[in-house]
């Protein structure tokens, strides 16, 4: 027989969305469980992308989950576009009053990790979610497999996929994967992480003939820098030099500041949202529902903002028993989530060049960002979707 837990909410991920949604549960009294099948050094090594919407920002500073997000992070008010040799600022605070800020996800999720710690949260590693059932009634449950290789059952009132693009809650909320929307792109990003100082004040997002670059940052020692790829190149193939060489060369105009490569990786390209993001008593927020390219680094942001619609749902119902905002959670979330999935989209599409692109296709993609850069409308438009729309909830 199974060891049973109960709690109010059974939250499978320990990334963002999950760690977020039950710190902002907690806040309410709402108690919950949370799974993840990784040990908490994974969690809290795995190098992910690093900018976050003032929004984003604020909910994690304003309820607790983070000091060290405006002690440690660093406040960026513009990023740049290059193309046709030029460098283009855009302007955030003058276009629409709001900044971003570079903070590594794995930060945010040594915070809130802590925070939930320290607060007495039922927090499970390396428990492994193998079924989740009842969803169609009010006594939902999942079962898992501890560490120690010991069976598991949690009942709940609700349970929440946020277990990522492998999510193994998905199926039961979205039915079988075909239904889903999803689309692949011919190219990935190959990422470095190297010891050097900063080669520019703001993140530097460049298309250049050879192909796409983007320059980020980490610390005042440890650089995060990108460049367009073959999603069959493999990471180690290349020297030092050549990254550097090919770096370089896609950013003409910058003279890079180069260092030790510490990391490499490649990441592979995909837009996906979930057929259903609901069923019953269970949900699904973050990279369960939704995956967008990293080209204007919308995916953490877009989880925060699942779950802080999510937390609203959860306290009307479990609270007061009020099932209105849950039973409009998806249509709400989905409106951000298609806004957020064109925004990457469309910096994917207008940045990098595709293999097969012909001479008119450059010259028409150097018109697009030009048609950007030159009005305030096409700056604006691109500096309210980076900086983040307002959260509902
Ligand atoms: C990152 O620093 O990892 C990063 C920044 C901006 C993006 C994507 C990734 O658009």
């Amino acid at each position: 027989m199974p060891r049973t837990v109960r709690t109010r909410v059974v939250i499978v991920g320990a990334g963002p969305a999950g760690l977020l949604l039950s710190h902002l549960l907690a806040d309410a009294g709402v108690e919950s469980v949370v799974l993840d099948r990784r040990s908490r050094s994974d969690i809290e090594s795995t190098i992910r992308a690093g900018i976050l919407e003032q929004e984003t920002v604020r909910v994690l500073h304003e309820s607790g989950a983070s000091e060290r997000v405006l002690t440690t992070g660093n406040r960026h008010d513009g990023i740049e576009l290059r193309f046709d040799g030029e460098g283009h600022r855009i302007d955030f605070p003058s276009l629409v009053g709001r900044s971003v800020w570079l903070y590594p996800q794995h930060e945010v999720l040594k915070d809130l990790i802590a925070a939930r710690l320290a607060a007495g949260q039922d927090l499970r590693f390396e428990t492994e979610v193998n079924s989740v059932g009842d969803v169609e009634t009010e006594h939902p449950w999942v079962t898992a497999t501890t560490a120690d290789g010991d069976e598991l059952r949690i009942d709940a009132d609700f349970v929440v996929g946020a277990d990522g693009s492998r999510s193994v809650v998905r199926p039961t909320v979205a039915g079988p994967s075909t239904g889903n929307y999803f689309r692949e792109y011919p190219f990935a990003w190959f990422g470095i992480l190297c010891e050097a100082p900063p080669s520019s004040e703001e993140l530097i997002y460049s298309n250049s003939p050879d192909g796409f670059a983007l320059i980020s940052q980490r610390s005042a020692t440890v650089q995060r820098m990108y460049f367009q790829c073959d999603p069959a190149a493999n990471p180690d193939a290349l020297s030092e030099a050549e990254i550097w060489d090919t770096l370089q060369a896609r950013v003409p105009g910058t003279s890079l500041a180069t260092g030790q490569i510490v990391q490499r990786d490649v990441l592979r390209f995909r837009s996906f949202v979930a057929r259903e993001l609901r069923h019953g008593r269970s949900v699904l927020v973050g990279d369960a529902a939704h995956t967008v390219p990293p080209t204007g680094a919308k995916g953490m942001n877009l989880a925060v903002a699942d779950v802080v619609l999510l937390d609203c749902a959860l306290r009307a119902l479990l609270l007061e028993n009020d099932a209105r905002l849950i039973d409009t959670f998806a249509e709400t979330a989905l409106k951000r989530i298609w806004k957020a999935q064109h925004f990457s989209w469309w910096m994917t599409s207008m940045l990098h060049t595709a293999v097969d692109a012909s001479p008119f296709d450059q010259r028409r993609q150097v018109g697009e960002l030009r048609s950007v850069v030159e009005s305030e409308a096409g700056r604006t438009f691109l500096a309210e979707a980076y900086t983040g729309w307002p959260h509902e909830g």
